[in-house]
């Protein structure tokens, strides 16, 4: 099989690239080891920055979003049990959309299939070749068992976290920016209307919570916890109590329901430099991870393929470039930016093992100067919203 782009993972970044690229009359292969089914079944990231809301619009898909989602104005940060809102639309006239994941792979999926898109699920044994030549090639074993091999003019690497890709550049010229944390989230999906109208991020003595929602009977909730915590260690009434602690407040009634989901997530901070070698580009969670406090890591991704889908642009319309070798400095202009964001707002929020008086005054210092001075409480909001999908500088 021959193409112009082999790109391996069918995630958002994987998805969101093909799409780019048809629009650009650039022909692709995507191979995804998982099921499309099983890739529907995860539950993940839940916020859309305006600019990742914008890149839907423009591929035409977000009519289901629009319908279904919800456009949020603002968040509640609940320091010690007192409420402070983020107007993101006073503060810098924007706003972010809650559309699960899942439901943007949907959209993804279909609209690929509708544009005819070459999109392969449940292929197995992928690894990429001679990415330092003209010609790289994938080489991997189809869904029903028969070895293949996709020749390509550039192989983008988009297989998230766990991917192969990235080890594809040699350690010689990589380096890995790796930072772990010392606490992770418990994660649940409860069947119960909202406790709130916006996001709650709360920190309080007895650790970070984040309530957050789905639909109008779906909520999604999360707190603090140790990253080695497994999911059968706590019952319901458990994860209740820590909840109900750490979002207490005057007024406050968190809507309980059947939780039909639990999960631990790990917490790190990971950056592959280059996000390029030869041939090879990275995006997505494939050259970087953040933490999830602050919500970047899908909307990161999609700033990685609109600078990535120019560059090729670029290189099949003029034959320059250009673009294409300022890639990884391009796009990681962007991911600094937000693993500093994902960083302080991990940091501000959590409660951290150990900390001593001094540590935790300032932090409840910190917290009263973002959500008491319009500078800090901007500063917040422009990076919640999101910057460009293509840095301007
Ligand atoms: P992915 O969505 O990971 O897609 C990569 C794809 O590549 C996968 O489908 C995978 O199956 C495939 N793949 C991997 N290896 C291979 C291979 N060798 N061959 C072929 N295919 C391969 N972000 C937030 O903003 N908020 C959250 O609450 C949040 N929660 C998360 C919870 C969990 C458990 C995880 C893991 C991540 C979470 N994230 C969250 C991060 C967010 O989901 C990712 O940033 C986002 O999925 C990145 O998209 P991607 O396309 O780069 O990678
Ligand atoms: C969600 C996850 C986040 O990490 C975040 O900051 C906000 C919302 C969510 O899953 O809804």
């Amino acid at each position: 099989v021959r193409t112009q782009v082999g790109i391996v993972g069918a995630g958002p970044a994987g998805l969101w690239l093909a799409h780019l690229l048809a629009v650009a009359g650039i022909d692709s292969v995507v191979l995804e080891r998982r099921s499309r089914v099983e890739i529907a079944a995860t539950h993940r990231a839940g916020i859309l920055e305006q600019g990742t809301v914008d890149l839907m619009a423009a591929l035409g898909l977000d009519a289901r979003m629009r319908a279904e989602g919800y456009a949020h104005h603002g968040i509640e940060l609940r320091v010690a049990g007192e409420a402070r809102r983020v107007d993101f639309a006073d503060l810098v006239g924007r706003a972010v959309q809650l559309y699960p994941q899942q439901e943007v792979f949907s959209d993804l999926a279909d609209g690929a299939a509708a544009r005819g898109l070459d999109v392969r699920f449940e292929v197995a044994d992928v690894a990429v070749h001679d990415l330092t030549s003209q010609a790289p090639s994938i080489t991997f074993t189809d869904a029903d068992g028969t070895p293949a091999r996709l020749v390509c003019d550039f192989v983008a690497g988009c297989d998230g976290s766990r991917g192969i890709a990235k080890w594809a550049i040699p350690e010689n010229v990589r380096t890995d920016h790796f930072r772990e944390y010392p606490f992770g989230w418990f994660g649940i999906l409860v069947e119960a209307p909202p406790s709130a109208p916006e996001l709650i991020y709360a920190a309080s003595d007895h650790g970070f919570a984040l309530i957050s929602q789905r639909t109008a009977t779906t909520q999604r909730m999360y707190f603090q916890c140790d990253p080695t915590d497994r999911p059968d260690n706590w019952d319901d009434a458990r994860i209740w109590d820590q909840l109900e602690a750490c979002t207490a407040a005057p007024g406050f009634a968190l809507t309980r329901g059947p939780i039909v989901d639990k999960t631990v997530i790990p917490m790190r901070s990971y950056v592959c430099e280059p996000m390029q070698h030869g041939r090879l580009f990275l995006a997505g969670d494939a050259g970087h991870t953040v933490p999830p406090t602050g919500a970047k890591g899908m909307n990161l991704a999609a700033g990685d393929v609109a600078v990535l889908a120019r560059s090729l642009e670029r290189f099949y319309r003029d034959g320059q470039h250009d673009l294409l070798d300022a890639y990884s400095a391009t796009a990681l202009a962007r991911v600094w930016k937000a693993q500093h964001f994902s960083w302080w707002m991990t940091s501000m929020l959590h409660t951290h093992p150990g900390a001593s008086t001094f540590d935790r005054r300032r932090q409840l210092g910190e917290l009263d100067l973002v959500t008491t001075s319009r500078a800090g409480s901007t500063y917040l909001a422009e990076a919640y919203t999101g910057w460009p999908l293509i840095p301007t500088r």
